[in-house]
């Protein structure tokens, strides 16, 4: 009897490593892989550049391959059990870090009905992740760009995003890495603050600074970035100029805008009462996200409704309602911001607002509740995470710092400790040496 042989694979940057052991394991009897989902890549890794449907596509043409399933875990025994495998294929190099569990519950289900697990050895000189840096430099297209927020959206219980406001600190959110438990953490996506944007610039938050102005700074962030980005579209504008602005972010590649519901001189929120801000009636701010999801061409593009009745002191229910008028008029998902230092009135929106049943991505802004752990507002429902203006709020104290030191002492030596080595400056960014 001809064995079943399973694979399991990502199947996204595809090199001939990939090739020698799909051989080797169609030598062994009718080979059958299991082509991880989105959602299992995800779960302990980046996203792939290529979507499912692609890469599953390019695996059903291997010389070799019989059959095709997607593999929805990094857990292999759901597709253990149905496929009831004679053996498992894999390399040698998962017996460490986070794949090690996954490999023992291998051995235990298969141990069930006698199946065996062959590993092979990996193939030596060639790196995927040598291979992931050079696409990272090669950078990406608007429309890949895009798309890819909705694809976190669907691989992922939750999104976690950074302020950006140049390409320095775009290059920080794409580039920045901890491994935890043996998985790899690091931001999904970027956010295009108007507070830090503004800021950088030398000017209030109250929607000076122009849409050109800031679509210059995207396209210099974009120009050394792939993460998707998140826009902070302030009030949007006035309908009419709301239009242009979805179409001009769209064909940029970026994936949503996000608009509150304010009228007249916006102020930032964090100020809330403390100074004259006008909240929109929900008749007019609904009729601007309707403006907005008409003008846009792509399918993927987001439009994101910011509510800002918890800051304005106007109460859950008026936030809950217009929540619910917005997710009506076809926004693509809402934001509750709040600046109390206690999660509770968020939690609690989080708890009613879960039960609609058109319910929207959910995105927060835990500026000022940052005691909360990623993990709680992913229990309470919250589908994105921004930090919505931490780096520059890192730089400036560290900036002015030096001046002073300079300053005090009438030259560099003393604030050298506090800088980046010369050498390290200079070998940053690719090219400079
Ligand atoms: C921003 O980052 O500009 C925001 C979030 O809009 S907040 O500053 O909290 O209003
Ligand atoms: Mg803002």
């Amino acid at each position: 009897m001809t064995k079943k042989i399973y694979m399991g694979m990502s199947a996204d940057l595809l090199h001939s490593g990939h090739i020698n052991i799909i051989q080797k394991a169609a030598e062994l009897g009718d080979l059958t892989i299991g082509v991880l989902s989105d959602k299992a890549i995800a779960s302990y890794k980046r996203l792939p550049f290529l979507s499912y449907e692609q890469r599953k596509h390019i695996v059903e043409n291997i010389k070799g391959v019989v059959k095709v399933v997607m593999q929805d875990s990094l857990d292999y025994e759901p597709n253990l059990r149905s496929e009831r495998p004679d053996v498992v294929v894999h390399g040698d190099d998962w017996k460490e870090g986070v794949q090690a569990n996954v490999r023992n519950k291998v051995i235990d289900v298969l141990n069930e009905w006698g199946g065996e697990l062959i590993e092979f050895p990996y193939t030596q000189g060639i790196s995927s992740t040598q291979l992931n840096n050079s696409l990272k430099e090669i950078g990406t297209t608007a429309d890949v760009r895009r798309n890819t927020l909705r694809r976190l959206l669907n691989a992922k219980t939750y999104i976690r995003v950074l302020e950006v406001h140049n390409g320095l600190s775009g290059l920080i959110v794409e580039h920045a890495k901890v491994t935890k438990n043996g998985v790899n953490v690091e931001f999904d996506a970027m956010w295009s603050s108007s507070l830090t944007e503004s800021t950088v610039k030398g000017k209030p938050d109250i929607e000076a600074v122009d849409i050109s102005s800031r679509l210059q700074t995207l396209n210099e962030i974009f120009e050394v970035t792939t993460k998707p980005l998140i826009f902070d579209g302030d009030t949007g504008g006035i309908p009419e100029h709301f239009a242009f602005t979805v179409r001009s972010l769209e064909r940029l590649g970026v994936s949503a805008v996000i608009i509150e519901d304010k009228v007249g001189l916006k102020k930032n929120s964090l100020l809330g009462n403390d100074v004259e801000q006008n909240q929109a009636t929900i008749e007019e701010f609904c009729h601007k996200i309707r403006v907005g999801k008409k003008a846009q061409i792509t399918d993927e593009f987001m439009v994101i409704a910011r509510l800002e009745s918890l800051i304005l002191e106007q109460g859950m229910d008026d936030a809950i309602a217009r929540a619910q008028s917005v997710c009506d008029a076809g926004a693509d998902g809402v934001m509750i911001h709040s600046r109390l230092k206690d999660p509770a009135e968020i939690l609690e929106f989080c708890t009613r607002y879960n039960k609609f049943s058109n319910r929207k991505p959910l995105v927060v802004v835990p500026s000022s509740y940052n005691a909360i752990y990623e993990s709680e507002l992913q229990e309470a429902g919250v589908n994105v995470i921004i930090y919505a203006n931490h780096l520059l709020r890192a730089a400036y104290p560290s900036m002015m710092g030096v001046a002073e030191s300079i300053l005090e002492n009438s030259r560099s030596l003393e604030c050298e400790p506090q800088c980046l080595k010369i050498k390290e400056i200079l070998e940053l960014i690719p090219g400079t040496v």
